[in-house]
């Protein structure tokens, strides 16, 4: 009961005290604890740097200090005595300050980005992805306390730099090499929460200034696999962001664009800043009506619901209309929807020409590979780069305004690789196996036959994701030289108009 009683009061006290943020004992102190100030004294001599950003941030001003984050219970795995006799015996501290540290002070950030993508990013670990910098390019040769039985260095210093590791404690209560330093977007802590808020904040001035700049998510965002600061800075918001640097005043609390600023949107304005009509998000999901990770794009709120993310109840139409408000800071109402029948279109080509026929293409051809393991034959290799790279290019370019990401690096390399590899990798493995001693190889062999005609003569159905409808997957007829007539006849029109236009064969 007085349990009860307390809790009511603290909730009633919180209502009255509606502009303090926080009631908890970890609220910003008043003046610089005793704690903080042994450390700073001490670390002043250690680590000058450190203290120097601390003493630029918002946090130095709000009295937040070294212990108010790295304080820890004596509880957590990862807390240690650290200089007992200048900052005392019994208040241990960490090295991690975890998400859940943070939380402390800022609840809501911490639970928007916690009910992230980038809070799942750690679950790659272990999963078949890895196959990749485990196996194929690595090997177990790095040997640490809590890897034993070694552990790939590829993994160490590639895959986990970005996706985040699994911070490992040791008995003293130091950090693993293998696993920190770290600042990984899905990184498992030892307090079990995930992520590393350090991603985006760097430490020690935590500035918002510094988040909001595209180079920030560009550490991650960026490759052949989702070039998104590549395209960023390619398309006309990239210019015209470095055209404008200096006018952006990314340094304001209040950064909403139309208001603060109009020159030019960044990453974090399109997917997480607030507007006139919305408040900044951690989610960085909540504006997005495409997942164009996957071989063939899907919906957000289905993955969402794959990974058990509260997003799952969240759908695309209400996340589009989120970044269409954002667009419409600074665009026109039709400009903004002429645009996403353009990215919808680059979508559906991408699915139903190449994703779908691709997809199940490889699954059929699986079977008949010298090799039963992922990644052991050229085929895996061709079909992995058509979806996971080109295929992702040609989508995320389109998404963010990039036309060199979308055609050359993308479509022409999917067309490429689709009909000057991939094709002819396939003709030659049912050559191999259609008339061979295995009863089991030459089925599948048949089998492969029949979807690959299938798909060459524009008879292969597909599930259109954006309508639900079935449709023929279109478009391959032409490498037979089979393409229908009123295509071709349209193309001779095209052709002939072209003449007209430029008078005589002008052809470049
Ligand atoms: C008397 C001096 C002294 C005081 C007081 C002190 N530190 Fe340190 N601290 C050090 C030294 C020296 C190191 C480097 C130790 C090493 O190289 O392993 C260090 C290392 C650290 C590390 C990094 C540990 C690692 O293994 O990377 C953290 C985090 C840290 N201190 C935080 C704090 C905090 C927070 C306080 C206040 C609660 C504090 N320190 C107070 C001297 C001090
Ligand atoms: C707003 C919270 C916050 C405050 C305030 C803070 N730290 Fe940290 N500190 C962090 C975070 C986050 C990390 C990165 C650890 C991780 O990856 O989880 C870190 C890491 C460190 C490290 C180890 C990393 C390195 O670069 O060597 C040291 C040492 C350290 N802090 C010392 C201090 C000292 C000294 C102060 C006070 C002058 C201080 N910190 C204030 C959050 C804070
Ligand atoms: C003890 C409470 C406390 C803790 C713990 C804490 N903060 Fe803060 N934080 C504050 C206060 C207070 C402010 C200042 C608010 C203001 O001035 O508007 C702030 C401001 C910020 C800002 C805005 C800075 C800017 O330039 O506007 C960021 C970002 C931030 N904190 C991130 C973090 C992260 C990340 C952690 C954990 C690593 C953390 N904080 C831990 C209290 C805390
Ligand atoms: C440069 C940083 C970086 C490195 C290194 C990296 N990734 Fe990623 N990874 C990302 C980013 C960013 C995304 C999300 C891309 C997007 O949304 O378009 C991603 C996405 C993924 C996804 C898809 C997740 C989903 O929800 O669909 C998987 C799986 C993945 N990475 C596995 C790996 C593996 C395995 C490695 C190492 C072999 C690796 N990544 C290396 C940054 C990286
Ligand atoms: C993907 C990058 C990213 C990560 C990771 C991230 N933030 Fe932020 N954060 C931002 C950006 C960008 C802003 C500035 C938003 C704006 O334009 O006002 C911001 C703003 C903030 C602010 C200022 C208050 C506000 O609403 O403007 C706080 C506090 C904060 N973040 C805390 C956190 C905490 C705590 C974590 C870890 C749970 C975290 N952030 C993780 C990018 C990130
Ligand atoms: C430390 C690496 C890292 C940084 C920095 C980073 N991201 Fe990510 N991001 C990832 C990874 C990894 C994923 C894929 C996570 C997954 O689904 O497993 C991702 C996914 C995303 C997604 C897709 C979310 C969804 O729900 O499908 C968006 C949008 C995104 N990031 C935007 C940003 C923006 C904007 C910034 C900068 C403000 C940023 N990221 C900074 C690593 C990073
Ligand atoms: C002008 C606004 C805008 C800017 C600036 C912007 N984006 Fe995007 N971003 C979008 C739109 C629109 C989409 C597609 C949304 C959808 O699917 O409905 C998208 C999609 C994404 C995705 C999802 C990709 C996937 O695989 O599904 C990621 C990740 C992403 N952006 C990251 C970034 C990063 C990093 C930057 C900066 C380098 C950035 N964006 C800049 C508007 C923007
Ligand atoms: C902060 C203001 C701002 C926001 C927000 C913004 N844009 Fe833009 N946009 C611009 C500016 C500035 C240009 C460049 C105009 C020029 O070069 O003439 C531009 C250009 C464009 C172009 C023309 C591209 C080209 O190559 O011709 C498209 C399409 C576009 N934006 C779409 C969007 C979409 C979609 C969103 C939301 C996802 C968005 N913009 C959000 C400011 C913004």
């Amino acid at each position: 009961m007085i349990q009860k009683l307390s809790a009511f009061l603290a909730a009633a006290s919180l209502l009255l005290l509606q502009s303090v943020s926080v009631a908890s004992v970890d609220a910003p102190p008043a003046s610089f604890s005793d704690e903080t100030k042994a450390c700073v004294a001490c670390h002043k001599k250690r680590s000058l740097g450190v203290v120097q950003q601390w003493g630029d941030s918002k946090h130095y001003r709000a009295k937040v200090g070294c212990y108010e984050c790295h304080k820890a219970d004596a509880g957590d795995v990862d807390a240690f005595i650290h200089e007992p006799k200048k900052v005392g015996a019994n208040k241990p501290i960490s090295i991690i300050v975890s998400p859940k540290d943070c939380s402390n002070c800022h609840e809501k950030e911490v639970e928007q980005y916690t009910s992230s993508h980038h809070s799942q990013g750690g679950r790659i670990i272990g999963s078949l992805d890895n196959l990749l910098a485990d196996v194929v390019e690595g090997n177990r040769a790095m040997v640490t306390e809590a890897f034993p039985q070694g552990v790939s260095a590829a993994v160490v210093n590639g895959c986990w730099q970005c996706h985040g590791s699994r911070v490992e404690v040791l008995e003293d209560g130091s950090l693993d090499p293998a696993t920190w330093p770290n600042s990984g977007i899905g990184r498992i802590n030892p307090d079990g929460s995930r992520g590393s808020c350090s991603a985006c904040h760097s430490r020690h001035k935590f500035s918002v200034a510094q988040a909001r700049q595209p180079e920030n998510c560009g550490k991650c965002h960026m490759g052949p696999d989702h070039p998104q600061i590549e395209i960023y800075t390619e398309s006309k918001h990239g210019i015209a962001y470095q055209a404008n640097k200096d006018k952006m005043n990314m340094d304001r609390s209040k950064w909403i664009p139309g208001e603060d600023y109009d020159a030019a949107p960044t990453c974090a304005t399109c997917h997480m800043s607030a507007t006139a009509n919305q408040e900044v998000n951690h989610d960085v999901g909540m504006r997005i009506s495409w997942n164009n990770r996957p071989a063939i794009s899907v919906r957000p709120e289905t993955t969402d619901a794959k990974m058990g993310l509260p997003g799952a109840h969240v759908d695309w139409e209400t996340r589009r209309d989120s970044m269409k408000d954002v667009c419409t800071s600074c665009h026109g109402d039709s400009f903004v929807e002429n645009f996403y029948v353009q990215y919808d279109g680059q979508i559906e080509l991408y699915n139903n020409k190449f994703g779908f026929p691709g997809l199940a293409l490889y699954n059929a051809a699986k079977p008949l590979l010298k090799r039963p393991y992922k990644f052991a034959n050229h085929l895996d290799f061709v079909w992995f780069e058509i979806w996971h790279h080109e295929g992702r290019r040609s989508r995320h370019g389109a998404s963010m305004m990039g036309p060199d990401w979308t055609q050359w690096h993308g479509n022409y390399e999917v067309g490429k690789h689709f009909y000057g590899t991939y094709i002819p990798e396939l003709e030659e493995l049912i050559e191999e196996n259609l008339h061979c001693s295995t009863p089991e190889k030459r089925a599948a062999a048949e089998n492969l036959k029949a979807i690959l005609d299938q798909v060459l003569n524009d008879e292969f159905v597909v599930i259109d994701v954006q309508s639900g409808e079935e449709k023929f997957s279109t478009g391959h007829l032409w490498f037979n030289g089979k393409m229908n007539k009123d295509d071709a006849e349209r193309r001779m029109e095209e052709r002939e108009e072209f003449i007209k236009r430029y008078g005589g064969k002008t052809d470049k």
